[in-house]
């Protein structure tokens, strides 16, 4: 497995894969690796030659107020990892690399990405569209690979390939959870014991608004306040947002008629911890 620290060496790296005609498979990430990550990259090696796995954690997408200091971090573990889940190559620029003096140019998604984590973390997107655009014309990829538990990060990077025409397809992933149902996330380190059992109510309330629709509830609001309810039952856990949305529009939806994206944001402590469920998916 090759370590690339410049646009010029994975370029180079990728320039001779497609030389053998092999295709190419991208995971971006921001690193400290979970299963989740390592689902990303085990399917993105099932369906292309060679696979690459960016680890870079993007400043521009962080507000000011938020952990960019101390996002976990852990290259030597992160790359082995990555060699174990048969990665061709990591590449691992400074900020300096991706973002040098100068640098001006932005990539805004409208819409989708004035809702949900985007109406509580301003600026978040933008940063994200951007980097990731970046990591697309320096990879090339045919395929990238973007988990579910970020539902809303999908959809905005779908609209953004779709409307400025980048050549590859998105792969969407399911969410890995942990045994007892919490959705990894590199930021589950920073929950002390009593908060990573508090943060079970997590999926606990997600299941019961699954159970409320399989039962027939079909009133957004009502799936809506029964989260909200049973987040309310952990007094540590402060809800940002719980929101029934369309797919893949993100429009609010009072009465459930086709799938629908139930997300919420709730921290523990100082911690921000996100999770979805599609409600009347296939
Ligand atoms: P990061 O949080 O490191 O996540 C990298 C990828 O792993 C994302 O596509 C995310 O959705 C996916 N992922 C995280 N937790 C997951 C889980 N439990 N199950 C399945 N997939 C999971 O998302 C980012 O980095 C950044 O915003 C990035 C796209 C790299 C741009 O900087």
């Amino acid at each position: 497995m090759l370590l690339c620290r410049t646009i010029g060496e994975i370029r180079e790296f990728v320039r001779q894969a497609r030389s053998r005609g092999q295709t190419v498979g991208f995971v971006p990430t921001m690193g400290y690796f979970h299963a989740g990550h390592l689902t990303l990259m085990r399917r993105a090696k099932e369906s292309c030659d060679v696979v690459v796995v960016s680890v870079f954690v993007n400043p521009l997408q962080f507000g000011p107020r938020e952990d960019y200091a101390r996002y976990p971090r852990d290259l030597e573990r992160d790359l082995a990892l990555a060699r174990e889940a048969g990665v061709d190559a990591v590449f691992h620029p400074s900020v300096a690399e991706m973002y040098p003096p100068g640098f001006a140019t932005h990539v805004e998604v409208a819409g989708l990405t004035e809702c949900l984590c985007g109406a509580s973390r301003p600026g978040h997107f933008r940063g994200v569209t951007t980097v990731v655009t970046k990591l697309f014309n320096i990879v090339q990829p045919d395929k990238a690979f973007f988990g579910q538990k970020d539902a809303q990060q999908a959809l905005v990077i779908r609209r953004m390939v779709q409307d400025l025409n980048m050549p590859l397809e998105i792969v969407a992933v399911p969410t890995v959870r942990e045994f007892d149902g919490l959705a990894m996330s590199s930021r589950n380190v920073y929950l002390s014991p009593a908060e990573r059992q508090a943060a079970l109510v997590i999926p606990r309330s997600l299941e019961a608004a699954r159970r409320a629709f399989a039962a027939g509830e079909r009133d957004g609001g009502r799936l809506a306040d029964l989260v909200r309810d049973e987040l309310a039952q952990v007094p540590g856990a402060e809800v940002d947002y719980v929101e029934i949305r369309s797919l893949p529009d993100l429009k609010p939806v009072d009465k459930l008629d086709g799938p629908a994206l139930l997300a919420l944001a709730v921290r523990l402590g100082g911690t921000r911890l996100i999770d979805n469920t599609v409600l009347g998916g296939p």
